[in-house]
Order: structure tokens, then sequence, then C-alpha cells
């Protein structure tokens, strides 16, 4: 692999084919819906999705009524463009792939190694450190990628998102990525949704890939940012309004006279945190400050492709929404009056107005300092944002501060990393004693070794430029607070190491710090950078092999799952979870990352955050006998005993990300379904698709009557299956020495998914169907 110490190559972009959509494709599909829906005014993002259904007549007319009611109902048949993996659910994706036997993926993916590198002492060491440590894994990535064709960009490469962003992203593409935060790519006009690594198999192998086709949520953007005031913070206001269930089942569609001011990335940086509101995906329209960044990174080609689709007559006014498109739902906001934000603890939707922030933090017994504060990753390291907080830097240069808590900068890809370096933007940073990290996600995903005392189970707090805070996230102590900012805000406060510090409005002595100022790109275009962290070619070499080490504790050959069985289950409540239950608490990430490639040894740490409803206990089961386990363990035990299982769980079970392991372990270890108040759209999905069916409480009050322990027959489950999902399931439960009674449920099973939970897993039904 490529190795860290990269002096800067002011080389130009290297003779890379331009990855341009393929739009002639896309319109004649989009000629198609015109003439199936000619009556209808469509927003942007439903003339990229149904643009891109394998059979938009089977899609928008047969399964709703004649055209309307599309939203919210009818089943869409896509097929994406590309495919993004990272390298952490990479793994899955093509243990998954392989065992299709085919010899090169469908559509052009790409590999990105960013997850698995620690940050702690800087960029030279981590990387050097982490390829070491990861070598199996990556060598098997590396080695897939060969042999089927895929781009791989090597550790050190960058950021997935940010990647994808300078090489991939378009107007008018439709891809997934198979982490939480493809919708990034919407800042350049395109339709990137993040799925599970199955779902990424589905495009892989040309299988259609399915989504119930999302409702519409448009915002209107009005006014321009100003002073202090960044994109960011318009996500972390909309977080605040929407809450992290608010966008659920809905595409975020931006549109209005404030996004022709905005930039590119901060177009990006606003749709990548779409995903903490739980929006399906989000995006932008076709617009001025596009142009700059495809030239400025190399793909001037694209520009006049993307022009011809956006401005053309008739069909051909593709990237934008249709002048009289309606939205589901309405949010209006004016940038010119937009103050910073800052988001946390623990939730991204708890939003401060800066200007409260410090009242909140005394209300709320909130540590009055914070020891680190964390710019860039995939949300936030555009060129914009970091000559922002470089001029931040100067201006406590010039009156001889310096950070009084850590601060770290974390850029995403070498290109950006190069082209700051080449402007002196790290020099500067390093000089005032910042610690620039690899080009990975490090601290943002617990990859973050602290240096700084803290310990497991210290309360303290830190500011991160990030996207996500749930608890144990960052350094996997669940007591650490993480507030989330603008790289702006985050850089300020740096200098005052206290949490109620305003550094629009507060001193430090006589030092008061002005609005920053800061370039959308760089005047010369970017850097490629070390030309090592370049991908390799997208061209199948079947002469590779790949090696999985039967023996290795990282990788192991996937087995398929068994059948659903010939008769409705007897289940048995595992455990009865209380509160939040994100992908996290499920499938834990920081130290177990490097397991997600073998399933029997990651499943060890299956719902190991999650809450006993009955105890307030952290991971602690009970069996039958009264004896305590650890979830995993007593699922195991339970597995070993031949008892399948079911979890029971509040609201939005499985929101936070596109992990399917947290689909995948339960399944693996006994579990058939998971009950709960509702569920996050991704990981419902995921369930699905491993064979657990996901079920909601008709009232959900029916939560407070079932508990750990509970035996349960699902009523009428076996039939909806069979029938491709119609008819009605409930759930008969037995209390240990109780009459049984029934609980009524609902479940959104499509005829596909059907098959898979029949077939044990949507896998060995494309495998059973011989599509493979
Ligand atoms: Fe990586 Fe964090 Fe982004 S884990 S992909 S930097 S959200």
């Amino acid at each position: 692999y490529a190795t860290p110490a990269s002096p800067s190559h002011l080389n130009p972009h290297p003779a890379r084919k331009v990855a341009i959509p393929p739009y002639q494709k896309i319109l004649r599909k989009f000629e198609d819906v015109r003439r199936i829906l000619p009556k209808k005014h469509l927003t942007l993002a439903e003339k990229i999705l149904y643009s891109h259904l394998a059979n938009p007549e089977e899609s928008l007319l047969t399964s709703t009524n004649n055209g309307d009611n599309i939203r919210g109902n009818a089943n869409l048949k896509l097929k994406p463009d590309r495919v993004a993996m990272q390298d952490a659910s990479a793994q899955m994706a093509l243990l998954q792939f392989m065992t299709c036997n085919l010899p090169s993926t469908a559509v052009p993916a790409s590999i990105h190694c960013d997850h698995m590198i620690v940050g702690e002492k800087g960029a030279d060491t981590d990387l050097a450190e982490s390829i070491k440590g990861n070598k199996e894994v990556f060598a098997f990535l590396e080695s897939a990628a060969k042999r089927y064709g895929i781009e791989f960009w090597p550790p050190g490469a960058g950021i997935i998102h940010q990647t994808v962003l300078e090489n991939y992203a378009a107007p008018g593409l439709m891809m997934l990525g198979t982490d939480s935060h493809t919708p990034n790519a919407g800042g350049l006009g395109a339709i990137a949704i993040g799925v599970g690594g199955a779902d990424a198999v589905d495009a892989l192998v040309d299988a259609p890939w399915e989504l119930k086709a999302p409702k519409i949520l448009g915002v209107r953007l009005e006014g321009e940012l100003s002073g202090w005031a960044s994109p960011k913070d318009v996500i972390l206001h909309l977080a605040g309004l929407l809450t992290v269930r608010g966008g659920t089942g809905f595409i975020v569609e931006y549109h209005g006279s404030g996004v022709d001011a905005l930039s590119a990335t901060g177009m990006a940086t606003i749709c990548n945190m779409g995903a903490e509101v739980g929006a399906t995906t989000s995006i932008f329209p076709f617009s001025s400050s596009m142009i700059p960044y495809l030239k400025a990174t190399g793909r001037g080609s694209m520009i006049d492709a993307a022009k011809g689709i956006a401005y053309g007559p008739g069909p051909y006014n593709f990237l934008k929404a249709d002048t009289d498109a309606q939205y589901d739902e309405l949010v209006r906001i004016d940038l010119s009056s937009l103050e910073p934000h800052i988001n946390g603890p623990f939730t991204p939707d708890l939003s401060t107005p800066l200007s409260q922030f410090a009242d909140a933090v005394k209300a709320n017994k909130w540590p009055e300092t914070f020891g680190a504060g964390l710019i860039g990753s995939c949300t936030n390291s555009s060129y914009e944002d970091m000559t922002r907080a470089e001029d931040l830097v100067k201006q406590a240069a010039t009156a001889g501060l310096k950070p009084k808590s850590d601060f770290f900068i974390t850029p995403g890809s070498e290109q950006i990393r190069a082209t700051l370096e080449d402007s002196n933007t790290l020099q500067t940073f390093s000089s005032a004693g910042g610690t620039v990290l690899a080009n990975a996600c490090g601290p943002c995903i617990g990859q973050w070794k602290r240096t700084d005392g803290i310990q497991r189970g210290d309360s303290n707090a830190i500011l991160s430029s990030y996207n996500r805070n749930f608890p144990g996230r960052n350094d996997g102590n669940a007591k650490t607070m993480n507030f989330l900012a603008s790289p702006e805000i985050v850089t300020a406060m740096c200098y005052s190491g206290s949490t109620s510090f305003n550094p629009t409005t507060d001193s430090i002595g006589d030092f008061r710090f002005q609005p920053p100022k800061g370039m959308h790109l760089p005047s010369r275009g970017f850097s490629m950078g070390n030309p090592d962290f370049q991908p390799s070619p997208a061209r199948p070499d079947h002469s590779v092999n790949v090696v999985i080490d039967p023996h290795s504790d990282r990788l192991a050959v996937l087995e398929p799952f068994d059948a659903f069985p010939e008769a409705d289950l007897k289940l048995q409540v595992l455990y009865k979870v209380k509160g939040q239950c994100t992908t996290d608490t499920i499938s834990a990430a920081g130290p177990w990352l490097k397991y997600k490639g073998h399933l029997p040894n990651i499943s060890e740490n299956t719902l190991i955050g999650a809450i006993n409803a009955a105890t307030g206990e952290t991971n602690v089961a009970y069996d039958f006998d009264g004896s305590k386990y650890g979830i995993p363990e007593l699922a195991a035990k339970w597995k070993s005993q031949g008892h399948s299982w079911l979890v029971v769980a509040e609201d939005n079970y499985g929101e936070g990300s596109a992990r399917e392991h947290a689909a995948l372990q339960p399944r693996y270890l006994g579990g058939r379904i998971i009950l709960a108040k509702s569920f996050a759209r991704i990981h419902e999905t995921n369930l699905k698709k491993q064979g657990i069916v996901p079920l909601t409480f008709e009232d959900k009050s029916d939560y407070n009557k079932i508990d750990a322990l509970d035996a349960v027959e699902p009523v009428g489950l076996l039939d909806v299956l069979k029938s491709g999902g119609t008819g009605h399931v409930e759930l008969r439960v037995t209390k240990k020495d109780g009459q049984p009674f029934n609980i009524p449920v609902k479940h959104t099973l499509s005829k596909d998914q059907c098959g898979f939970v029949l077939a044990g897993s949507a896998l060995n039904l494309l495998a059973k169907k011989g599509r493979l």
C-alpha cells in the first residue's frame, strides 16, 4: 500500500476516465416516465428515481392507482448506475457477492479503505500502523476488487463520501453506497442512497433494488448565508426541526433562491447529514456552483453533458423540479437570518442556537470545558471549510493565541489534503498545535486512541464538525458528550476551551474573532497528491485469486441461512429493549470493526448496548432458570439448544446507520422476528434481506404487555409470506404462567421480501431462482 509519507505532488489530474453517468439511457427512461405520467408535475428526486426504474410501467402504474399515490405506496424496482463501498461494509458485501460466482460486477463499483484507520498521533504514524494491523482485510478487499473489476482506493486515499464527491457524483446519477452518509453526493445533484451490503449486492448482480417510493419533503432556502453561518448550520437547524425521525420515508429536496449562493461542497455537507433526520436521501438541483467544482476536480467533460440534460427542451429539463411540483411537506429556511447551531450531546437533533448555548450548558449541567475539537471528516473537510477554519487560526495566531483544547484535523481525501498542503493551510493548523490525522474516518467511527488521560466512564465533552454523536461513537466512552458544530465554530471555540464561549460575541482577553473568510475552491484547482493513493483500474482480472485463510479470525466464508420452516414459528422473547436502539447498540463499532468479515466472531457483540426494559441493566439477559448472561451469550446458548427467538423494542429500532451486521448477527444467532414500535428504514430492509421479519405493534401500548422469556407464536405469518404479503399477522403470547393472549401487529413485507424470508435470505432466493 501507499506509504503515508506524502510530499505534495502538484500533478495535474491523471488521465483517468471521467465517470459520466449513462445519460442517454437515463433520458430514454425519463421519456417513458413522462409518457406514463403525462400530467404529473414531478419533483427532481422523482425524475431521477423513476428514470432508474427497471420497468417504469410496472412500478408506476400497476402497483398504484394508475399513477396516483405513487409516493409512499409504489414499490420501486430500481437499477442504480453505480455502487460505492467502504472497507468495513465492503467485506460482507463482497463475501455475499462472491457466493454468486459472477465474473465481474454488473455496474461500476468502488471500494474505499477509510473506516479501519486509527486516529491517534497523526497521519504518518497512524496510517502505517493501521495498514499493518489490517493487512489481511485490505489484501482481501484489494484482491477481490482486482478480480471483479472494482476500483480500489487504498488506505490513505480518503473517506468514501469525499472521494465519491470528487470522482463519481454527478447530476442525475443514481447510486447506492454501503454507508449511511452516501447522500453526501446529493450536493452534486445525485440521488445517492445508503444501504446495507446485501442491497449493494442487488445492484452488483443486476437484480433490481427495491424501495418503497419515498415521499418528498421540500426545503425551500431563501436569502444568503453570511458571517459565521455555514452550510452545516442549515442541517443542524433542520435536524432540530425534524428530529431524528422526521425524515423517515422522505427524500429531502432542497430548492429556492437560496440554493444558488451555496457551494457544491456546502450542499454536500447538508445532504450528508440528512442521514441524521432519517431521510432516504437528500438532493440539490443542478446549480451554477456545481460547474466550477466539476472543473476543479478534473471533470470538465461532464459539464456539457449535464447542461444538456439540465436545460434542454421538453423532457430534457431533467435536473430540477417541474415548476408546479408538489411536496408532501414543506419547510422554509431563511439563510440570511440563520445563526450557527450546536447539536447534542448524544443525539444530533438536540439543536441549540449558538447564542443560547451557554445557557443550555448551565441548565443541563453539561461540562463547562471540552478536551478536544475535531474538524474535517466526510461531512466537513472541503476547501471552503478548511480555509475558513484557517482564517480563524491565523487571526488567533496574530494575537499570540494557541488552542486550549486538543485540535484534530481530518482531511476527507488525499486530493483535499494535498491541496491544503500546497496552500499552507495544514501547516497553519500544525503550527497552532493541531494534529493532522490520516485521510480516513478515524475518530468519527470510534477509531480514536485518546492520549489526553480521559478514561472509559469519565464524563467529558468534545466538539466536532462530524455528523453523528451517539454515545461511545468517537472514543468508545459512552460518557463522552460530542457536540456537533461547523468547523469554524469548533475551531474558534478550541481557543477558549470553554463550552460557554461564543466566538461571535465573546472575547479572549482583548482578542475577538472576526467572522471567518474562506474560498469555495482553490484558485489553481485541486492537487492530485500522492499518486500511490490513486485507485486500481476497473478491469476484472480473473487470474487474481481471492484468498481467505480458513483459520482467519477476521474473515470467514458465508454459510447460507436456513429457510423459513413449513409451519408457523415457535419463539421466545430473548430480550425486551428499553429506549433508543441504534445499529451501534445492536452491533457496536470501535474494536469490533475488525471482525466485520467474520460473522461468528462479530456476533459476540450482538445487542451489547441494549438496555433491559425490566431491570435497566445494559447487556444483561436472564434465562428461564434465572441465570444471568450477556445477550449474545444467551442467544448463542439458545441457538445451540435449537430455540429461535425474537427481540421486543421501542421506536426507530435500528436507527443510525446502514450497518447490515445489525441484521446478520441476530439472524446468525437464531433471531427470527424483531417486534418494535417502529423501525428505521434501512435497517428494516436489511432485516428482511437476511430473513428476519420486522413487525410493529398495531397499538404501541402493547409493548407493555410483552416481556422477556414470554413464548410467542406468530399467527398467520406463514400465510402472509406464501401469499406475497397479503393478510394479517397476530402474535399469540404466553407468559410463563399465564393465559395466552393475542397482540395484533403490522408488517411491510412486499412480495419479493416474502420470498427472501421464505428462502432464508435474499441471496438464498437469488441463488434458488438460478439468476446467479
Ligand atoms: Fe467515516 Fe464518519 Fe463519514 S465514519 S464515512 S467520516 S460519518
